[in-house]
């Protein structure tokens, strides 16, 4: 492809090729810019633009190297896509070899100072809570996770049941129970001692998955399975989040996991270092008060820094005086 340089006005020649590393899931953009020679002039060197992308899922690499103008030479993605003429080795392990550990979005509404319960918000005349919670639900759909993901207290406003005896007592399956498999979206939450109980296996249509530490008690477990519930407990108490994801990655087909709170739960995940992206809707209001729980809550002797990098992807006005932010997260 050639064009007009706009600084120099000379006629320049632009190419573009790519680069996939199967070892750390990276695929490198390489832009070359060269001024094309003209009589009695010799041609420069050009320029190089190099840019990269990581710890993506096989689909969001897919749309970058479409979105570059690529051409697609051989994907096989969890949909089993395969575009093109050729076939390139290097593409297939990337893609085939890649974790199958979902990708992973964290959604959150915040408040301007980075809260996260709107009952305690000032208020606007751009919007009001319920405005605010139908743009965040409205983003939430075009976000297309087939699974969402929520710590143990978040998922207690919702599951509202009480202890009770298993509809089916009998023998319970260790390390995991799926009682569906093929629900199409899923609906999860952390839950170590086994403190959540449910009045229904799904939430909004969404089915129940949730996950356990391995001190849960069989009775417990007899109760989810009875309920219809989906179940996994962790080797350990670590609980340690990148091998449960790759597992309900492998299991049940999630591709695209939304996290959506608390701040607990996302300063964990966070700090795993299994969180891709970041989704914020900042909504015109402040909470203002000291100690209450915020977007990302991590033991203060820990902290983030040092842990990761956040680079902007885009930032929107939407309706009712809300901001939308996202952000890619990378590994530091
Ligand atoms: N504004 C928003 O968009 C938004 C979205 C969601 C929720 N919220 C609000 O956030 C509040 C709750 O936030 P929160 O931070 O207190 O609680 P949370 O994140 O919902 O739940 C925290 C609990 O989940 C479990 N947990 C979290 N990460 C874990 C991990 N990696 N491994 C094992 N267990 C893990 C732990 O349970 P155990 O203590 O049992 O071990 C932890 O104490 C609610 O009031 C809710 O309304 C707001």
């Amino acid at each position: 492809m050639t064009f007009r340089d706009p600084v120099t006005g000379a006629n320049t020649e632009y190419s573009v090729s790519h680069r996939l590393d199967a070892e750390r899931r990276a695929l490198h953009i390489t832009l070359h810019y060269r001024p094309i020679p003209t009589r009695g002039k010799r041609a420069g060197r050009g320029h190089r633009i190099s840019l990269c992308h990581r710890r993506l899922h096989p689909d969001e690499v897919a749309a970058l190297v479409r979105r570059a103008g690529l051409k697609i030479v051989h994907v096989t993605s969890g949909a089993g896509t395969t575009e093109g003429r050729g076939r390139s080795r290097r593409d297939d392990a990337v893609l085939s070899r890649g974790s199958m550990k979902p990708h992973v979005v964290c959604h959150m509404m915040i408040s301007l100072d980075g809260r996260i319960h709107p009952s305690r918000w000032t208020e606007s005349p751009d919007g009001d809570r319920k405005a605010w919670t139908t743009v965040y639900e409205d983003v939430h759909g075009k976000l297309a996770g087939d699974a969402w993901l929520v710590g143990r207290v978040t998922m207690a406003e919702m599951s509202k049941g009480t202890p009770h005896p298993p509809a089916n007592p009998g023998g319970v399956t260790r390390p995991h129970h799926f009682a569906r498999r093929d629900a199409g979206s899923f609906a999860i939450a952390f839950d170590r001692d086994g403190k959540l109980h449910f009045r229904q296996a799904d939430i909004g249509g969404d089915h129940v998955v949730v996950l356990l530490g391995p001190g849960v008690s069989d009775a417990h477990l007899a109760e989810l399975a009875g309920d219809g519930i989906s179940y996994v407990v962790a080797p350990d108490d670590a609980m340690d989040a990148r091998p449960l994801l790759e597992l309900l990655g492998r299991e049940l087909g999630i591709k695209r996991l939304l996290v959506e709170g608390g701040g607990n739960v996302n300063g964990s995940l966070l700090q795993a270092g299994v969180v891709d992206e970041l989704s914020l809707l900042i909504a015109p209001a402040l909470d203002g008060a000291r100690g209450i729980t915020g977007l990302v809550e991590v033991p203060a002797a820990t902290g983030l820094k040092g842990k990761l990098r956040l680079h902007l992807a885009s930032s929107a006005a939407l309706a009712h005086g809300v901001v939308h932010l996202r952000y890619m997260v990378e590994p530091t």
